[in-house]
C-alpha cells in the first residue's frame, strides 16, 4: 500500500480524482455493519440504490422470493419494505441465496459518490482486520471514506478510519501527515479506542438509534473482527470477496 489517506466526509470526493484509487466505504452505523452481515450470512449479492422508488422498481426485476426490499429512512424501515437496516435483522432464514436491494441515507449515497474510483470495498469496525489486509494488497492509493450524517462528520465512521490507520502500522506523525482528517481520524481513534461501545453512546446517530430502542444495533456494530470478509462492488454489485488471508 502506497498512500492511506482518509476524508471525513464523502462530500469531499466530488473535488478529487479518484480514478486510481482504492475507496474504503465507512458507515459503522449501519450500512456497512449491514452488508458485511448480510453477505456473511448467506444473502448472494447487494444492490445498492439510493432513491427507495428506484429500489422498488428494480425488485420488479425479479422473480417472487428472488429479491428482497431493504433499507431506511432516518433510522426506521421503509413502508412496504422487507427488512430495515438493522444487521440483526439479516439472518441466514429470511436471506440466504436472495439478492438485498439495499437503499440508505448515507452509506449509500457515500457508494455512488464513490462510483469512479478503480475499487470500492465497504469496511466497519466487523471486518476491520480484513479490510486492512485487503487495502494492504492494493498497490495504489487507499482512500478510507466515511460516510457522515447528512452533511455532518460523524464520530464512529471517523474513530473507524482512525483505527484502520493505526492497524495499517500507519503513524500518522512519523509518516509526517498534515493537520487533515488522517491526522484528526488517527487522534479520535486513540481517544475512544478503549470503549468503542462507549464511543457510539456519545454519537449524534448512536443517540438517535438509542432513542429508537435500537441499542443492541451498537453492541453489534462496535464488535471487532467477527468477519474476516471484505464486500467489493463489481459493476455495481455488493458481493463479497474471498477469505483475507492473514499476515
Ligand atoms: C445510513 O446509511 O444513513 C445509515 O446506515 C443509517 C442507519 O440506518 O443507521
Amino acid at each position: 500500500m502506497n498512500k492511506l489517506d482518509v476524508v471525513l466526509l464523502p462530500e469531499e470526493l466530488k473535488n478529487k480524482d479518484i480514478s486510481d484509487c482504492l475507496v474504503v466505504v465507512i458507515d459503522v452505523l449501519r450500512a456497512s455493519s449491514t452488508i458485511i452481515t448480510a453477505l456473511a450470512s448467506g444473502a448472494s449479492a447487494v444492490i445498492p440504490v439510493y432513491q427507495p422508488d428506484e429500489a422498488l422498481n428494480r425488485s420488479k426485476n425479479y422473480q417472487q422470493g428472488e429479491a428482497i426490499l431493504c433499507g431506511e429512512r432516518n433510522g426506521k424501515k421503509l413502508l412496504g419494505f422487507e427488512l430495515g437496516n438493522s444487521p440483526t435483522e439479516y439472518t441466514n432464514n429470511k436471506i440466504s441465496g436472495k439478492v438485498i436491494l439495499l437503499t440508505t441515507t448515507n452509506g449509500i449515497r457515500t457508494i455512488e459518490l464513490a462510483r469512479k474510483a478503480e475499487k470500492i470495498a465497504v469496511g466497519s469496525f466487523l471486518n476491520i482486520q480484513a479490510i486492512v489486509q485487503y487495502c494492504k494488497t492494493f498497490s495504489g492509493k487507499v482512500l478510507l471514506v466515511c460516510a457522515g450524517d447528512r452533511g455532518n462528520i460523524s464520530l464512529e465512521d471517523t474513530v473507524c478510519a482512525g483505527m484502520i490507520i493505526k492497524l495499517s502500522n500507519k503513524n500518522v506523525q512519523q509518516d509526517n501527515y498534515q493537520y487533515d482528517d488522517s491526522f484528526i481520524a488517527y487522534n479520535t481513534y486513540c481517544r475512544f479506542k478503549k470503549d468503542l461501545l462507549g464511543m457510539t453512546y456519545k454519537s449524534v446517530w448512536g443517540r438517535h438509534l438509542i432513542k429508537m430502542g435500537l441499542k443492541e444495533d451498537l453492541i453489534y456494530c462496535t464488535q471487532t473482527n467477527i468477519y474476516n470478509y471484505v464486500p467489493i462492488i463489481k459493476e455495481n454489485i455488493i458481493v463479497l470477496s474471498d477469505p483475507v488471508s492473514s499476515e
